[in-house]
């Protein structure tokens, strides 16, 4: 396995979103206003609302992870905006903290330009040993660093994993051409896990239309295009 991945369900996601809002209740902080930060806190946020009994939510994008398993040098606010938030406490939420930087980024953002009551952060989970920022609430700590692919994000993923892996194996070995077959196999090989039938077939759809990679109709061959 090149690339340590866990694969998380839907299921999966509202069981600790639960779990989450019980930690939340328990410790007696009632939010105004849930923060998702966009995209990977939609989900989880939006769940919260439901479990916290939370109508009023709304985005930020907080962006650093723009390809999976791959990382910008910084995180930026992508499309500032104010808010009128003097009189209400806020929760930010997030799918993960992993560096820390894009949610912490988003909380300052917030505390300092909207400037309401008082900002909490929290996330499904929290990668102690790389993370930067630890949020006031999360439901699972990660002590290994792993890339979960999470529900909303499966089919990008998918295709930048067997783009990535189509393009190192071109550079350690010279290959170019897969079969669909190979192409699964060698992505189950690579990162240990299975995304099904409608996400593999989708993906290579999309590195086509991106001219990654040519499709031989005839000989039923993925060619990586190199340029
Ligand atoms: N976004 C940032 N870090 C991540 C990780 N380790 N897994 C899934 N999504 C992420």
């Amino acid at each position: 396995m090149r690339v340590n991945t866990k694969l998380v369900s839907w299921d999966e996601i509202v069981d600790w979103s639960i779990h989450l809002a019980d930690i939340i209740k328990k410790d007696g902080f009632k939010p105004d206003l849930i923060v998702a930060v966009a995209r990977g806190g939609f989900v989880p946020a939006r769940l919260l609302c439901d479990f916290l009994g939370i109508d009023n939510m709304l985005s930020i994008q907080s962006q650093h992870w723009t390809e999976a398993a791959k990382m910008e040098e910084r995180a930026i606010i992508k499309f500032p905006y104010y808010i009128d938030a003097k009189n209400l406490k806020i929760l930010v939420v997030d799918d993960i903290v992993d560096t820390g930087d894009t949610l912490k980024l988003a909380k300052i953002y917030i505390e300092e330009n909207w400037k309401p009551l008082s900002v909490k952060t929290a996330a499904l989970q929290w990668i102690s040993p790389v993370a930067k920022f630890k949020p006031d609430y999360y439901y699972i700590e990660v002590k290994e660093w792993i890339w979960f692919q999470y529900p909303w994000t499966r089919l990008e993923d998918t295709y930048q994993f067997i783009k990535r892996m189509m393009m190192e194996t071109f550079k350690e070995t010279g290959k170019r051409e897969w079969t669909y077959e190979e192409i699964l196999r060698g992505f189950h090989e690579w990162y240990g896990i299975d995304v099904g039938e409608a996400y593999y077939k989708r993906a290579m759809e999309i590195l086509v239309e991106k001219e990654i990679v040519e499709f031989d109709p005839d000989r039923k061959i993925y060619k990586l295009r190199v340029t």
